[in-house]
């Protein structure tokens, strides 16, 4: 039986196709402030301005193309049974060719009802626009998990990660709750690495090899030391 290798991914693994990350230098996210754009409060406030601006997150991943690091995570599914838990919501380990992927914090590529949480659809292109409605009528939303929002996919991705016999961590500052928390849930045998050119704050976990690389090299280079050593 193959190894179960789980992947939590963010932002990072993502900046190698051009896609930025949510904390950079300035503190904003492509010049807007996290709560004018990524709260219910601002979806209550100013509607358009969120369609809009998750109408050109949407574009930029449509444009964008899945990197060396996605490509090496689908390569390993030929070794490991391999699930990907992303707080990306970008679709590029999909389209890389990652067939087990967990999307904690919702998918660009997807609205749902505003009022009615189970009524989800794919998005044809680019655009959500305001006066799209639902198949009752209910205006539509980006079905994304935004802040103060719950997060429903963090049950299974906590079982996922406490069964893991390896766990890689790239492209995040685990700065955000609860998907921070997930690598807390692994066992102490399980197998970690975590990969990322800056200083991730991590204490307290076991079995932990730390890769100061960007994910683009550093994944693919990892890939041929787990599958002499684990696969
Ligand atoms: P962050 O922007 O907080 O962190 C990105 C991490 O990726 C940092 O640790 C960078 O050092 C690292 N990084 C940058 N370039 C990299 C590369 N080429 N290879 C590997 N790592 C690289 O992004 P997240 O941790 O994903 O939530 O942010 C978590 C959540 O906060 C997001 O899902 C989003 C955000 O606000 C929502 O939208 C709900």
């Amino acid at each position: 039986m193959k190894k179960k290798l789980v992947v939590l991914s963010g932002a990072g693994i993502s900046a190698e196709s051009g896609l930025k990350t949510f904390r950079g230098g300035d503190g904003l996210w492509e010049n807007h402030r996290v709560e004018d754009v990524a709260t219910p409060e601002a979806w209550k406030a100013s509607p358009k301005l969120v369609l809009e601006f998750y109408n050109q997150r949407r574009k930029q991943m449509n444009q964008a193309q899945p990197n060396a690091a996605h490509f090496t995570l689908a390569e390993l599914e030929s070794y490991f049974d391999v699930h990907v838990i992303t707080q990306n919501v970008d679709n590029l380990h999909e389209r890389a060719g990652s067939s087990q992927v967990l999307h904690l914090h919702g998918e660009l590529s997807k609205s749902r009802s505003e009022i009615f949480a189970d009524l989800i659809y794919e998005i044809e292109g680019d655009q959500l626009n305001w006066g799209d409605t639902c198949e009752r009528g209910t205006q539509l939303r980006p079905n994304i998990v935004w802040f103060g929002e719950l997060v429903p996919m963090i049950e299974p991705a906590a079982e996922l990660v406490a069964d893991a016999d390896i766990l890689l961590i790239t492209g995040t500052s685990l700065q955000v709750y609860p998907a921070a928390g997930l690598v807390r849930f692994a066992s102490e045998e399980c197998v970690k690495f975590l990969i990322d050119p800056e200083g991730v704050e991590i204490y307290g976990i076991s079995n932990l090899t730390i890769i100061n690389k960007r994910a683009g090299e550093g994944l693919p280079a990892l890939k041929n030391i787990l599958i002499e050593k684990y696969a």
